[in-house]
């Protein structure tokens, strides 16, 4: 990899989410222009800890904090106009100014109209036992209807005639659904109108032709980076379906999301807990369900950052990591959350899932079954989390690094020892430039 400028980058998550994206990507910002969110929604919870002070960003880009950056929600995002608003509210109160040189959104991108969040809530219920676990805020329906081709996007939101056309035609089937069969309120019309309003009119003035706006940045030999919400096993194609979100997270879909081709993107940074975690129902094959797994809970501070639902923890699963690197062509890899790791007297690194079985099974029940083999490491007692190279790391700390970037095939170029904007090691010239 060139250490040329301007690198545009997508950074992702490798794991079923949460690996500390908001993280690196607020690190990453640092030197970029445009900082992209291409798909989900808000779903997402990006935790951001600067200067002490933690926040967590759902739908606002996590650039927001670097000065310069200017942040633009993609087409391939569904928005919960409300969620929006209230995150700008909080910036706000919190002296960080949000207008449209700081973000920027897609006339493209669809909107989670509130029978969107009923509808997710009643599908759950109605599974029973079988639940997804999703964050029920309307993601799933809200990429049905986009899918479907009868969604309502921010270019409808803030045009009331358009608003109000769409909604006569989606409206009478949206009511048959909730009310008929799962006998939940639905709003009607004038309500839904009165509902919008107020929020288009917050939003209308950072509606913009962001896919031009990008071109001509990159042209002008801007930086951008795109950042991926979820994670590379909740994808809907790759991960474990059906227990996965409604939109595809992987790299590639920072084209489609953010209005961009491939060659525009020019490095990959993948993000994996130095452990794994899952929130939600499905597989987990490296799943502890013990007192090690609770230890690593308490201490990982393992909560969701959208619902608070506790986090399931489990060992490194090298096999799952190392087929995510490759579906998202990854060319950096980052490891975050190996301070939580110190005072395991032994680790465990799944290294494979048995002879018979290729890659990771997209299929749940096959993922349920496959037969781990595992590696044991010795651990480290040391706190690493004042650490910030390479060499001030104790031996069994370097070589259990050293192990996963041997079974995952990729260099670990970035290490992350703390919650804290600074807590990291960086390997790689690109990361370099980020913390200097
Ligand atoms: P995201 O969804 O991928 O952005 O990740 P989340 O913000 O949902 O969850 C990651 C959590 O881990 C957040 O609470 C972060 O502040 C925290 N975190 C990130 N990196 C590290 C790290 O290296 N060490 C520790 N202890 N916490 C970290
Ligand atoms: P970030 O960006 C972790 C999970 C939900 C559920 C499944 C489907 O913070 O990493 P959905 O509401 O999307 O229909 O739920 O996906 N999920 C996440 N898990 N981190 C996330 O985002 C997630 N977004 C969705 O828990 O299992
Ligand atoms: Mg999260």
């Amino acid at each position: 990899m060139s250490d040329q400028f301007p690198i545009n980058k997508a950074a992702v998550g490798l794991q079923w989410g949460d690996e500390g994206k908001g993280k690196v990507v607020d690190l990453l910002a640092s030197q970029a222009r445009y900082v992209v969110r291409f798909q989900g929604g808000n779903n997402a919870g990006h935790t951001l800890v600067v200067n002490g002070k933690k926040r967590v960003l759902h739908l606002i880009p996590s650039g927001i904090l670097q000065p310069g950056v200017t942040c633009i929600i993609g087409n391939g995002v569904v928005i919960d106009p409300e969620v929006l608003v209230q995150e700008i509210d909080n910036l706000e109160k919190d002296d960080v100014p949000i207008n449209p040189s700081r973000l920027l959104i897609s006339p493209g991108a669809h909107v989670v109209m509130p029978y969107a969040r009923v509808l997710d809530g009643c599908r759950e219920e109605a599974l029973g036992g079988k639940k997804i676990g999703t964050t029920r805020k309307g993601i799933g329906p809200t990429y049905e209807d986009k899918v479907a081709r009868r969604g309502i996007r921010i270019a409808d939101l803030i045009d009331p005639t358009n608003l109000r056309q769409s909604l006569e035609s989606r409206l009478p089937e949206k009511h048959r659904i909730l009310s008929e069969w799962y006998g939940a309120p639905i709003q009607d019309i004038d309500e839904l109108l009165a509902w919008a309003a107020p929020l288009a009119e917050r939003l209308r003035p950072y509606v913009t032709d962001t896919i031009t706006l990008l071109h001509q940045a990159m042209e002008s030999g801007e930086t951008v980076l795109f950042e991926g919400a979820q994670g590379t096993f909740l994808d809907v194609d790759h991960g474990t379906y059906p227990f996965v979100t409604s939109s595809n997270c992987v790299a590639g879909a920072a084209c489609s999301g953010a209005g961009v081709g491939p060659k525009d993107i020019h490095a990959v940074v993948g993000i994996a807990k130095a452990y794994t975690t899952r929130v939600g129902s499905g597989p987990f094959p490296t799943e502890l369900l013990g007192e090690v797994g609770e230890a690593i809970r308490a201490k990982g501070m393992e909560f969701g950052a959208t619902t608070g639902r506790p986090r399931r923890c489990g060992w490194f699963d090298a096999p799952l990591v190392q087929h995510a690197c490759r579906l998202n062509g990854v060319t950096h890899l980052t490891l975050t959350k190996l301070d939580v790791l110190s005072g395991m007297p032994d680790l465990r690194i799944a290294t494979s899932y048995g002879p018979s079985v290729s890659g990771v099974p997209a299929n749940a029940d096959a993922l349920e079954k496959v037969e781990l083999s595992w590696e044991t490491m010795a651990g480290w007692d040391e706190d690493i989390t004042a650490c910030r190279d390479w060499d001030a790391l104790p031996d069994n700390c370097k070589a259990y690094v050293e192990r996963i970037e041997e079974l995952v095939g990729v260099p670990a170029s970035l290490l992350s020892v703390g919650p804290g904007r600074s807590q990291v090691i960086p390997r790689d010239p690109i990361f370099k430039r980020a913390t200097s």
